[in-house]
């Protein structure tokens, strides 16, 4: 099944050791037409997620909390894992469940992990589930500029979207395996739908018709403007144009309720709230539009004056969570997957609700549709007349005012609370740790490690995430980046009595050590979702919760102070989302060639954190890191 797709792909990046491969831009589809049953051929050669070895897990589980947990602690999850693992005990038998649930389903994991990471996470998505992403600054600076580049923006998804419909989307790789492209077919047309004790997504795209219509948010009033003539061909350029001019005329004024902002509430709150918004029927239609619709479009109105230095910073605000409502907050429908935001003063970027994809397939999306806005304009054909796009008309009731209230009041205070700095850090990118013959990845991850310890005196659990789409329907396990040997070279680093040659010695081994879990979870033998796996399998049997997962120390585990993603990308952008704790620090950061952009967030209520000083850290250890290898004969180039 496979000869089909590797005679209709484009094979990009087949020799590469590691690394996401994408396609070079423009991407060119395989195909100009639709090459029906393409996906499925291809999904169906994927190997199928494993279950890792019990005893594997149980021995990488107390190696991953040596770092993190005090001697006692450790002594005593020892003998917890010890009983749990024995032969004949519960371990085993959760074991064995599992395995067989890989049996009898396409992913053992996908399922559970969408449904307890996304769907049955209850806290606001915006700022604590869907990340941001920072593009650029675009050559605009007023409405006429920012019309004409959405338009272009809204052709280039468009475009994109055929390849989708076609099946004709380039394959991607890593480390010269295919990886599963579902997500792809998940993130256009689908919307998340808040529930009472759980959400849900749905997908529209393969209803039958398919939706042919965006959403348009200005003034936070929203439209509905089909984006196809009635022959199937996509609107023109011209066409998008003059139809988003005659939105921003109907919706000068402010002076509608921002509905949008209930989107932002406490999950629970929310899904109280839709039961209630949706019993009038105008509102249910208006509300179906928008979860219809292929993506929203947002177009912003202004956002504070900041510095020059302090403007990526503004800008992941403003993609984050609009900025409070005085700004931007209600400008949105925050349960879209995919949300563009185009600001007047050439400030664009994306925020996606993270329950349906990952980063990277989002992050390519848009470094085609940045490349498509770059193109040469063509000559357009002669304007059809095209009627006008429909407004999406609320009817609110003092229970829904109260809502809205309610909500405006607690976006505010995560507007407060939230503390985020972008930089760009320009001194070198992947060139430098490449020339030593290092990961990248792993070099930035222990920078990190060092920033943290030289500013706490200590470790913490930290997650990366990893890529889990060598598999079919895989989504991510996490790499723990604080190991034994990241703890050593740390402690190391600052250490007077040290000599340079034992601490570029204790970096590569940490940076060996890194790479090597990374490698451990994108092939699917990680600890972590395994042990959530054995978990959700007592509850799935009925079984009492082993002690193993009430212990301490699988609580700190858990406690993520740092939480770090990679999503690179082709263009220039970062990707930016919240701490997942209340005294950790959320960090996504993009390695380009020469430079690295960084996006460092923490919440202004925990005294202990802050995202500048964490930021300026990170940038002062791959300083320092960088200096030790050149002041060292050993670490030749
Ligand atoms: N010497 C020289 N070069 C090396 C090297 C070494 N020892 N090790 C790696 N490299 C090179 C690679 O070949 C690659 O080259 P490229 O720039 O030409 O592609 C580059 O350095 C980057 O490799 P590395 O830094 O090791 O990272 P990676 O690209 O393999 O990515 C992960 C690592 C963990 C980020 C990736 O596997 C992954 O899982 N990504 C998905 C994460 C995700 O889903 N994030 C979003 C969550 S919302």
């Amino acid at each position: 099944m496979w000869g089909i797709c590797r005679r209709t792909m484009v094979k990009v990046g087949m020799a590469k050791p590691c690394g996401l491969t994408k396609p070079s831009h423009l991407v060119k589809p395989v195909s100009a037409t639709r090459v029906a049953g393409r996906y499925l051929t291809h999904q169906q050669g994927l190997p199928q997620l494993p279950v890792p070895p019990l005893q594997q897990t149980c021995e990488r589980y107390i190696m991953a909390l040596e770092p993190i947990v005090e001697v006692d602690e450790l002594k005593y999850t020892k003998e917890l894992v010890e009983d749990f693992q024995k032969a004949g005990g519960v371990g085993e038998r959760l074991q064995r469940g599992l395995e067989k649930r890989a049996c009898n389903t396409e992913n053992w994991l996908s399922e559970w992990w969408v449904r307890l990471a996304y769907l049955e996470y209850r806290m606001p998505v915006v700022v604590h589930s869907s990340p941001g992403l920072v593009l650029p600054h675009m050559n605009f600076s007023d409405k006429q500029g920012q019309i004409r580049f959405a338009a272009k923006l809204i052709a280039g998804v468009l475009d994109f979207k055929t390849m989708i419909d076609n099946e004709t989307l380039p394959v991607e790789y890593l480390g010269g395996k295919p990886l599963c492209m579902n997500q792809y077919y998940e993130v256009l047309s689908s919307c998340r739908v808040p529930g009472l004790k759980r959400d849900s997504v749905v997908n529209h795209a393969r209803s039958s018709p398919s939706p042919k219509h965006i959403v348009v948010v200005n003034n936070s009033q929203f439209f509905v403007l089909d984006v196809y003539n009635s022959d199937g061909t996509p609107l023109t350029v011209d066409q998008l144009s003059l139809q988003l001019k005659r939105i921003c005329s109907s919706s000068v004024a402010k002076c509608t309720e921002p509905v949008g902002i209930l989107t932002t509430q406490h999950r629970d709150s929310w899904g109280r709230a839709y039961i209630n918004l949706i019993k009038d029927k105008t509102n249910k239609e208006s509300v179906d539009a928008i979860q219809r619709s292929i993506f929203t479009l947002c177009l912003d109105g202004a956002m504070p004056a900041v510095s020059e230095e302090m403007y990526r910073s503004s800008a992941a605000v403003q993609m984050l969570h609009g900025g409070g409502t005085q700004w931007n907050s209600g400008n949105r429908w925050f349960d879209k997957t995919l949300q563009f935001i185009i600001g007047e003063d050439g400030t664009c970027g994306a925020n996606y609700e993270h329950a349906p994809a990952e980063g990277p397939p989002i992050v390519a999306l848009i470094d085609h549709v940045v490349e498509y806005t770059r193109k040469p304009e063509m000559v357009q054909p002669p304007m059809v007349p095209l009627p006008s796009p429909k407004k999406l008309h609320f009817s609110i009731t003092p229970e829904i005012k109260r809502d809205i209230e309610e909500a405006k009041q607690n976006m505010n205070k995560l507007a407060q609370d939230l503390d985020i700095r972008v930089i760009m850090f320009g001194h070198f990118g992947k060139n430098i740790p490449k020339a030593y013959k290092m990961s990248p990845d792993a070099f930035i991850q222990m920078a990190l490690q060092l920033a943290y310890y030289r500013m706490y005196q200590r470790c913490c659990a930290t997650y990366e995430s990893a890529s889990l789409r060598m598999f079919r329907l895989g989504r991510t396990d996490t790499i723990r980046s604080t190991s034994s040997a990241s703890a050593a070279f740390v402690k190391s680093f600052d250490d007077p009595n040290k000599q340079n040659a034992e601490k570029v010695d204790l970096m590569e081994k940490a940076v060996k050590a890194h790479r090597s879990y990374t490698n451990m979870a994108i092939n699917g033998q990680a600890i972590d979702r395994h042990l959530l796996g054995l978990k959700m399998q007592a509850v799935d049997d009925k079984l009492s919760i082993p002690d193993l997962f009430k212990d301490a120390a699988y609580a700190k585990a858990l406690h993520y102070q740092l939480s770090t993603s990679q999503v690179p990308s082709k263009t220039d952008c970062v990707m930016c989302f919240g701490p997942v704790v209340p005294n950790g620090y959320g960090v996504c950061y993009n390695p380009m060639n020469n430079h690295i952009n960084f996006a460092v967030s923490s919440f202004n209520s925990c005294e202990e954190t802050n995202a500048a000083d964490l930021a300026q850290a990170v940038e002062d250890a791959l300083l320092d890191m960088r200096k030790l290898l050149e002041q060292n004969p050993r670490a030749k180039l």
